[in-house]
This record gives C-alpha cells, sequence and structure tokens, in this order.
C-alpha cells in the first residue's frame, strides 16, 4: 500500500530537518575571523547592511563604491576594514581593487557583487510615446530609452561579467573555500510592468552567473533573489524624465507614488543582508527572499496570466 500523503510530508519534513542539521558550515573551513570579504557596491542599502554585519562577527570587508564619503562612513562603522572608490563597469577600476586587495590581504575568500541601478517607467513611455497613445516614438525618444538601457546593461551586467573576469582567478589561488554572491532580483525571473530594463539587465547577470557557476565548479556561486526592499534603490533610476504631459491624472498619480525615492515599505534590509550571508556560509545555490516567492517563479511557467494580473496590481500598472 502506497504511504499516505501525510506520513510522505512528514518522511520529509523529518528528512529536510536533518539535512539543515548536517549542513557544512564554510566556518570549518574559515573561520569567521579569517573572512576576506570584498563587498561591490556596499556604499549604501543592502551591501552597506552585509559589510557591517560581516565586520561585526569578525571579518576583514572590503568597502568599494563610487561615492567616497559614503565609502569612508561604512568604513567607519567597520572595524579591519578597508574602502575605496571604484566603479564596477570600469575595467581599470577592478584591476585596481584586485592590486590592493593582493597586496594588503594576499587575496579574497568572498566576493558580494551587490552593486545595481534600477529602471522604473514602462518602455514607451521612457521613449516618449505615452500608454494611451497610438503615434509612433521620434527618433530622439528612442535614442533616449537606448542612452537609459546601455546604462542600466552597463551597471547590471557588464559590471558583474568585469567583476567575474577580475576576481575569478583570484579567489581560485587565494582562498581555501572560495565564494561569490550575486544580488539579483526577483524581478529577474519575473516579469513585472515598468520593470523592462532592469529586470532584463538583472536576469542576464543571473544567468551568467549561473553559467559560471557550472564553468567554475570549485567555487560556490550563490544567487539571492529579493523582492522588493526597503530604502532608496528606485532614486538610481537611468530612465527618469518628466511623465508625459498627456499621462491621465490618475496614472501619473499612481507613478510617482510608486517611483517615490526611500521607501519604507518592502523586506528589511538587514533580514536580506543576513539572508545573503547565510547563503554563503551554507554553499546555497538559489534563495528567494520571501521564500514562497520560488512558487511564483514555478507557477508563472504554469500559469503566466496568473502572474501577469499580479504583477500589474502589485505595481499598479494599467495597460491601454
Ligand atoms: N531595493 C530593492 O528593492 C531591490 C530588490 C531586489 C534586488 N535588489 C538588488 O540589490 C542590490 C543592492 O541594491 P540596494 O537596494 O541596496 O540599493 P542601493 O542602496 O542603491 O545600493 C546600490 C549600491 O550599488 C552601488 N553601485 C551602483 N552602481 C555602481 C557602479 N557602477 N560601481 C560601483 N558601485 C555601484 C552604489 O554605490 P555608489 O552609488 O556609491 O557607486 C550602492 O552602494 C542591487 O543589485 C539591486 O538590483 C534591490
Amino acid at each position: 500500500m502506497p504511504p499516505s500523503p501525510c506520513t510522505l510530508l512528514l518522511v520529509l519534513s523529518v528528512g529536510f530537518g536533518l539535512w539543515k542539521l548536517n549542513r557544512r558550515h564554510r566556518a570549518t573551513v574559515i573561520p569567521h575571523g579569517e573572512e576576506r570579504v570584498l563587498i561591490l557596491g556596499a556604499s549604501s542599502g543592502i551591501g552597506r547592511e552585509i559589510a557591517r554585519q560581516y565586520a561585526a562577527r569578525g571579518a576583514t570587508v572590503c568597502v568599494v563604491g563610487r561615492r567616497m564619503d559614503k565609502v569612508t562612513a561604512v568604513m567607519e562603522k567597520c572595524k579591519n576594514s578597508l574602502g575605496l572608490s571604484a566603479d564596477i563597469t570600469i575595467v581599470k577600476d577592478m584591476v585596481r581593487v584586485r592590486t590592493v586587495l593582493e597586496k594588503e590581504w594576499a587575496g579574497v575568500d568572498t566576493v558580494i557583487v551587490a552593486a545595481g541601478v534600477s529602471a522604473t517607467r514602462p518602455l514607451l513611455e521612457v521613449a516618449g510615446v505615452g500608454l494611451q497613445q497610438d503615434s509612433d516614438a521620434s527618433e530622439e525618444g528612442i535614442q533616449f530609452a537606448i542612452n537609459a538601457a546601455e546604462t542600466a546593461a552597463r551597471s547590471n551586467y557588464l559590471g558583474p561579467m568585469i567583476a567575474a573576469i577580475s576576481f575569478i582567478p583570484l579567489l581560485k589561488r587565494s582562498s581555501k573555500s572560495p565564494s561569490i554572491l550575486l544580488i539579483s532580483s526577483l524581478g529577474a525571473v519575473i516579469p513585472a510592468p515598468t520593470r523592462t530594463m532592469y529586470g532584463s539587465t538583472k536576469g542576464a547577470s543571473l544567468l551568467l552567473y549561473q553559467a559560471l557557476a557550472i564553468e567554475h565548479p570549485s567555487i560556490s556561486f550563490s544567487f539571492v533573489l529579493p523582492s522588493t526592499v526597503e530604502g532608496d534603490f528606485r532614486a538610481s533610476a537611468v530612465d527618469q524624465e518628466p511623465l508625459p504631459e498627456n499621462l491621465p491624472a490618475q496614472v501619473a498619480n499612481e507613478r510617482t507614488t510608486l517611483n517615490s525615492t526611500n521607501s519604507t515599505s518592502g523586506l528589511k534590509v538587514y533580514r536580506v543582508a543576513q539572508r545573503c550571508i547565510q547563503a554563503v556560509d551554507y554553499s546555497e545555490k538559489i534563495v528567494f527572499i520571501p521564500h514562497i516567492m520560488r512558487l511564483g517563479h514555478l507557477v508563472y511557467w504554469i500559469w503566466p496570466s496568473l502572474i501577469e494580473r499580479k504583477a500589474m496590481k502589485k505595481y499598479g500598472f494599467t495597460p491601454e
């Protein structure tokens, strides 16, 4: 007789519990106090909180961002830290960061790629075509959209690629347990309106790193996919211009509210940072935050229209 669903569930829960208890913590190989952590994009938000939490448990951290005043402020809160002003999209900058790490630490154990920029408008609107219009985009409008897309692709896709090429060999030759964590986004695997440029560029770097994980099995790769996080990430939007004049008032208001910076709603930054560090500690491959969103990804392939409706609701998007 086949086992009842209750027995099956019990066996699965006990098995999962035992597996969790037996997972090997990376600290058995690299004690917390000896871990050397590079955080690209640590001058604010999630990266900054990851730096704070690593430093609090004794790791040496290297804080990287373009705004040196912010980098310095983070360094002041982190004992044993280095701070560098560098741009993840500039090859020379990443090679300079690598040279400093080799000189100061003789290598690195953990690379966190947190740097990223947002884009928050419907694509055609970025090109100057209101959603209620059926006129063609002008040459200038198309060019404006392409310029914004290039900026998004540089930070969200080419930057992580430059980081991977720059640091993978150093990680391999200098660490007993090399790890890379990419902060991706739920928007990289579940499509969302007003997030065309953001989701597609984050999706590109996610797939890049997933393929790199196969090419470099001696490195533990982790990918964290959070939904909306509190903070002012939207201030980095690369596609902002005044909303089209003929946008209906209600839509314009909704759009302004949704794009307002410094959101206090969403996942807590400290919680996302904690989960990122846990993912590295236990070599977890893909982490959805919240966990249930793994199902959203699955449901999209089975019942896309359901997820599309939910996405429209979440972003207050009314199609033409
Ligand atoms: N906030 C959300 O709702 C959310 C949701 C899912 C995923 N994420 C992802 O989480 C990551 C962190 O975002 P956050 O919420 O912490 O936003 P944030 O506060 O704006 O942090 C972004 C960080 O990236 C750095 N950065 C951006 N472009 C860079 C570049 N070219 N070179 C070097 N550093 C660069 C910024 O520093 P500088 O400006 O000083 O360079 C900043 O430290 C991003 O990759 C984002 O895609 C965010």
